[in-house]
């Protein structure tokens, strides 16, 4: 994309019922990433998170602690989910909760439209309910139990929880008008929905014929109330999808509304189909394009089982950033599992990559090179000589890596542009071990290539700084300072990155600072978990 292009990117809204674990904390430091990337590509970008809090699924948790649900939801709110963002360094530019007054408002109004267009129709709903997933269900997404607490009844595959007999008169929306539209954008945009895994699900999931939705429910009243009709409230997934839009400016702001939509959509691959099937077929019918994308990444596994809540898996955040870092943390997950597909997390594969990778890999190669340049030069950057066909080959690797990054990005092949970058952190490793700048410090002779060496070690750095800093950007930062960049070139943050391969920026004659480990040692019994 042109530099100065709009890029919106949001992440699902989570359900307040309960705390968050590593999968929603990967969720948004995907988000995170993408967007500094595109921030420092000079992208018109902004990051939308926040939570979802109406639904049966929040009410009865609020019942079951003795409280209200909005009660329910401004703690867990303030104690859990905005503080997650601060746990792993999320820089978003807006957070939504579906109890906003601006997102009810907008809610209504879109609700109006289609109602008055024609959607909307009353009729008699009869099927099964999952409260856990807050979705209607057919009978094989439900399976018979033979034994335990729920021998003989309906269960949900996903929670194994019985699901609800619901008959009830509600309003539907008039879903099945859009399955060839569907599936034409499908057709005409191949990168709609990702990965393929994901999409072929999808398509052959609309060919099998897609029904009306069920959009309001008349026996609880948590929720938005249906504009036309007090006695209902809306379907807590239609209303939870409608945050992406009325977080910015959908009925209210034109101006910002057309300058950011429409989004990138990073979410699980569990809830691809409410996005990838319903809310484009919603924005359809209100006369709006669809998202740009929507993009369904794998899980976080557990014991080869998803990760969750309800089944007690969860791993919080804090426990891996309390032993690891944050930077680590971020590291860790948008390197081990390829985006788009399933991960097992496992704290034996966290430690030996944070030592392999982390502390070995680039943070002595940092420490190293800015600890040569303080002994052997003062600690001011030497000018570089002519360049050897060694250096040359660094120059090389720095451009292609750069380029790659870049490109893996734009694919959302978060992992792979992770990899291109580290190619720079082989390259110069070896570099310095064939170089040997320890050797050429001993005579006069050799001090001048000893000056070409250390610039070079040094002016990868300066582009490995600014490449990392959207993944990593607490240690780049104090990489930067250390490298004593900002003298010359300014801020970390107003790098960019699509300029990063550029030879040559990091001025001869900066004064170098002191590096602290940017990956200290980390005991083996805490890293154990
Ligand atoms: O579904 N691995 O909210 P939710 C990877 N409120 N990602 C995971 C994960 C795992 N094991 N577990 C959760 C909802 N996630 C709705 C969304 S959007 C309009 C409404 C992440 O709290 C992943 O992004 O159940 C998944 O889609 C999301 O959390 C589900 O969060
Ligand atoms: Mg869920």
């Amino acid at each position: 994309m042109a530099a100065g292009d709009s890029f919106y990117i949001a992440t699902p809204i989570f359900y307040v019922n309960d705390v968050p674990h590593i999968g929603h904390a990967y969720t948004e430091v995907a988000a995170d990433v993408l967007a500094r990337w595109h921030r420092q590509s000079g992208d018109d970008t902004w990051l939308l998170t926040g939570t979802d809090e109406h639904g049966q699924k929040i009410l009865r948790t609020a019942v079951a602690n003795d409280t209200t649900p909005k009660a329910w939801a401004d703690k867990l709110v303030n104690d859990a989910w905005l503080p997650l963002l601060q746990t792993i360094n999320i820089r978003n530019d807006d957070f939504i909760r579906t109890t906003d007054e601006r997102h009810e408002k907008a809610v209504t109004i879109f609700l109006q439209k289609l109602y008055d267009d024609g959607y909307i129709y009353s009729g008699d709903y009869e099927g099964y309910y999952c409260v856990g997933c807050e979705e209607y269900k057919q009978l094989d997404d439900l399976l018979e139990n033979e034994h335990g607490d729920f021998a003989g009844q309906l269960v949900c595959k996903i929670h194994g929880r019985p699901v609800e007999i619901l008959k009830e008169t509600n309003y539907f929306f008039r879903m099945s008008d859009f399955q060839q539209r569907l599936l034409d954008l499908y057709e005409t945009n191949p990168t709609f929905i990702q990965p393929e895994s994901v999409r072929n699900e999808i398509i052959s999931f609309v060919k099998g014929g897609l029904s009306d939705l069920s959009i309001s429910r008349s026996s609880f009243d948590w929720g938005i109330q249906i504009p036309w009709d007090s006695s209902h409230v809306l379907y807590v997934w239609f209303d939870a999808l409608l945050n992406y839009i009325t977080a910015i400016g959908y009925g209210t702001d034109d101006e910002n509304f057309n300058r950011r939509w429409p989004a990138t959509q990073l979410v699980g691959k569990d809830i691809a189909r409410f996005h990838a099937v319903i809310w484009p077929a919603m924005l359809m019918a209100a006369g709006l394009q669809p998202p740009k994308q929507v993009f369904g990444h794998g899980w976080l596994l557990v014991g080869g089982e998803k990760m969750s809540k309800s089944k007690l898996t969860g791993i919080a955040p804090q426990q891996i950033t309390d032993t690891f870092g944050i930077d680590a943390f971020r590291y860790y997950f948008m390197r081990a599992i390829s985006f788009g597909q399933d991960g097992s997390f496992s704290w034996e594969d966290l430690s030996a990559r944070y030592q392999a990778e982390l502390a070995n890999g680039f943070g002595n190669l940092a420490s190293r090179t800015i600890a040569m340049v303080n002994k052997y030069f003062d600690g001011v950057v030497p000018a570089p000589a002519e360049a050897s066909e060694a250096d040359l080959v660094v120059q090389k690797t720095v451009a292609d890596a750069a380029m790659n990054a870049d490109a893996a990005i734009q694919r959302l092949a978060i992992h792979e542009s992770l990899a291109a970058i580290w190619t720079i952190v082989e390259e110069l490793n070896g570099y310095i071990t064939l170089q040997e700048p320890w050797v050429l410090a001993k005579s006069d002779e050799t001090r001048e290539r000893l000056g070409t060496v250390l610039y070079t070690a040094m002016e990868g750095l300066r582009a490995l700084a600014v490449l990392l800093s959207p993944v990593l950007p607490d240690s780049t930062t104090k990489l930067w300072d250390a490298l004593g960049a900002p003298a010359g070139l300014g801020g970390l943050a107003d790098q960019t990155v699509t300029d990063a391969g550029t030879w040559g920026q990091l001025p001869a004659g900066s004064t170098v600072g002191k590096l602290e480990a940017l990956f200290p040692r980390i005991e083996t019994d805490a890293a154990a978990g």
